[in-house]
């Protein structure tokens, strides 16, 4: 699946920090279960890379990628373990070749017009709009279809579900990411059918 398709999924993109790697097929399959079949395990914890790898394996249905992919190192252990893409809250040269060579679709971070037109002229159409909140919000990424009509936005960052229809409703915004979807709490309990509930509930957050 490209960029595109990835963002075209669904409204909202999960993501996740995970904690134990047995955690990762039955929170998989609990999002699936409420419609949500591309999920960001991001690159911050110790079972990262194993939850990926379980995912990939276990669960074909989905399409786990890698967060927080910060070092051209960080994108091919995440091709190693599986993942069909990789988020980066911002964008390297380096990042950018390692997943050309590596032949993994990335999606990287940026937040003003320079970033924006750097990242442009490396060939992407597509950017990670973080931290989307505390960066001008749903109006700055309404601004930015003026001067890059060619552009979209996965807005994450301080988005929850009472303000990810002010996104979704912008013709730039495919999708927008968030860790509401696997609450840390809902995790450690074990709470599969409450963590269904929630991704049920972000199928009707686009206007
Ligand atoms: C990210 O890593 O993309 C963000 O930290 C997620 O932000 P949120 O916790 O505000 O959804």
């Amino acid at each position: 699946m490209d960029i595109p398709a990835i963002m075209a999924s669904g409204p909202v993109i999960p993501v996740i920090e995970i904690e134990s790697e047995d955690d990762a097929i039955p929170l998989a399959r609990a999002l699936l279960a409420g419609g949500v079949k591309v999920l960001e395990i991001t690159l911050r914890t110790p079972a990262a890379l194993g939850a990926i790898k379980r995912i990939s394996k276990s669960v074909k249905e989905a399409v786990v990628g890698a967060g927080t992919v910060l070092t051209a190192e960080d994108v091919r252990r995440a091709l190693d373990a599986g993942a069909q893409f990789a988020i980066s809250p911002g964008l390297t040269i380096d990042i950018a070749e390692a997943c050309a060579d590596g032949g993994l679709p990335l999606l990287p971070g940026a937040v003003t017009a320079t970033e924006l037109m750097l990242g442009r002229k490396h060939g992407f159409r597509n950017f990670k709009f973080f931290p989307a909140a505390s960066s001008g919000g749903a109006a700055a990424v309404k601004a930015f279809a003026g001067p890059f009509a060619d552009l979209k936005f996965c807005p994450t960052g301080g988005i929850n579900p009472d303000n990810a229809g002010s996104y979704l409703s912008l013709p730039n915004v495919p999708c927008v990411g968030g860790s509401w979807l696997a609450p840390k709490d809902l995790v450690a309990s074990k709470d599969w059918d409450a963590i269904t509930d929630l991704a049920l509930k972000t199928q009707s957050l686009r206007a």
